[in-house]
């Protein structure tokens, strides 16, 4: 019986673990030492937190294809510091400006901005570092493949164009396709390129990788909405950042749009269609169920 507690207590265990020895000066220097403020900021912004549901969904696919979790590690701790840099520069005050995240300062306010801003860049260059070592997969084409898929996920086409979109909105307001395309982007993007790197790892033919995505397209449609929900209906030491902030800050949400209940109906379907583009998998894929199921009850 899958059990998705341990599932995801293990990953974030992993992942934690596995970023405590990689964010360290000595692994980060290239022709001159890692600067140690940053180093710091870096780990600031990584450890100590966060769901690490990036790798999971990585681990989780790649566990269909028979991929253990050690070998689909290094590719959710690259995603996940994609991840952990979006965060940092989301929270800027030129951004979302928030000074609470995982329940603590955020790194602007730990370190300052300029760190910030650079600790950003060093953990999403780093993430290439990862994407790119001979460990994260033994084939250098299988590698390429992930590299290119992190490219689309997090570039102007993915998080960091969904996040422009983000920030357009406060000041000219989106239809409804508009908010779909852009949270389809700003936390989309980086969940499907979780999910087609998991799959990319197993080596998945073109029929399994076109149902996965359509999964993953659909999680994170979920995931966004539910953030959003929770912005409105959870509290900040829920949270460990802080809510009722998106409609002050005029955030183009669904929830605007239509309200929490109208938001939690639409919701639920958003996680049926995701259950549903598993259906041919059998069993091997309740991990990604159980996490899409999440996605739709979670309360932080
Ligand atoms: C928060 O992501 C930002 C969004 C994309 C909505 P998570 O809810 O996954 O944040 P952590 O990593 O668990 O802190
Ligand atoms: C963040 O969306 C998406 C990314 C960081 C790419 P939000 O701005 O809603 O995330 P939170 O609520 O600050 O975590
Ligand atoms: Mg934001
Ligand atoms: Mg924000
Ligand atoms: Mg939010």
């Amino acid at each position: 019986m899958y059990d998705f507690a341990a599932d995801i207590a293990d990953c974030a265990l992993a992942v934690e673990t596995a970023l405590d020895r990689h964010l360290t000066a000595a692994r980060l220097s290239g022709p001159g030492p890692a600067a140690d403020r940053l180093v710091a900021a870096m780990r600031h912004g990584s450890l100590n937190g966060g769901k690490r549901l990036r790798p999971l969904l990585v681990r989780q696919t790649a566990t269909i294809f028979g991929v253990p979790p050690a070998q689909s590690l290094l590719a959710g701790l690259a995603i996940e510091a994609v991840h952990c840099y979006s965060l940092i520069h989301d929270d800027l005050p030129a951004m979302d400006d928030d000074d609470l995240r995982r329940g603590r300062p955020t790194v602007h306010k730990a370190y300052d901005e300029a760190t910030a801003i650079l600790a950003g860049d060093a953990l999403l260059t780093h993430a290439f570092g990862l994407l790119s070592h001979p460990d994260c997969h033994p084939d250098s084409s299988v590698r390429i493949a992930l590299v290119s898929e992190l490219v689309a996920g997090s570039g102007a086409g993915g998080m960091a164009g969904g996040q422009m979109r983000d920030i357009e909105g406060e000041t000219a307001p989106l239809d409804a396709s508009g908010i779909a395309t852009m949270q389809a982007m700003k936390t989309g993007a980086l969940i499907r390129a979780s999910v087609r790197i998991g799959a990319l790892l197993g080596n998945a033919d073109p029929r399994a990788l076109s149902a996965l995505t359509a999964y993953a397209e659909a999680a994170g449609r979920a995931f966004q909405l539910a953030d959003d929900i929770l912005d409105v209906t959870a509290t900040p030491e829920a949270m460990g950042k802080a809510t009722g902030k998106d409609a002050s800050q005029g955030k183009q949400t669904l929830v605007a749009r239509v309200g929490v209940d109208a938001a939690r109906a639409e919701l639920k379907l958003i996680i049926n269609e995701a259950l549903s583009a598993l259906r041919t998998f059998g069993p091997k894929a309740d991990g990604l169920r159980a996490t899409a199921r999440y996605f739709g009850s979670r309360e932080n």
